[in-house]
């Protein structure tokens, strides 16, 4: 049987649509557009890039930037689990919105959330003891 690459079966436009609505989301969310650059076309291009190659697709990301260390290229971030959390809300609204669903969708977003929770790098306020 042939291995189904999610990329080829979501395809660049509707990640592309997916990437922008969501990043509309994060430039009005409370919590997240504070720590975001005002303007989000070059986070938007660099996003698109990633999941690209998270998906299975070509490796747009590494050949322009290197290796993703996602972590690392978050330190600079506060991110909280809430911020996480936040991120992830973003993220299943604009999945709602694009019209994902189905399996390719749960994978997906299965996925996201751990990525998501290893990129928390700092305490929530009020866990702090
Ligand atoms: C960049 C926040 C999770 C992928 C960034 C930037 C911020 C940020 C503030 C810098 C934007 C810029 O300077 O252009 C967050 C927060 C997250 C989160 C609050 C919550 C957990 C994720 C996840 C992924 C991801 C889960 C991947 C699936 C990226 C990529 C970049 C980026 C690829 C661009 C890195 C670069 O400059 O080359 N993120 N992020 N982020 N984020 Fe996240």
């Amino acid at each position: 049987r042939k291995p189904i690459i999610p990329y080829e079966e979501i395809g660049p436009e509707l990640l592309s649509d997916l990437v922008d609505t969501f990043y509309g989301k994060v430039a009005r969310h409370p919590m997240l557009y504070p720590i975001f650059p005002d303007d989000l076309t070059e986070t938007a291009r660099k996003q698109k890039q990633f999941l690209t190659q998270f998906l299975g697709g070509p490796n747009l990301y590494s050949e322009e930037h290197g290796h993703p260390m996602l972590r690392a290229r978050h330190m600079p971030f506060p991110i909280t689990y809430d911020r996480a959390q936040a991120w992830l809300e973003c993220m299943a609204e604009a999945m709602d919105e694009v019209g994902m669903e189905g399996k390719i969708r749960d994978d997906f977003y299965n996925r996201l959330i751990l990525t998501a929770n290893h990129m928390v790098n700092r305490t929530t306020p009020d866990e702090e003891g």
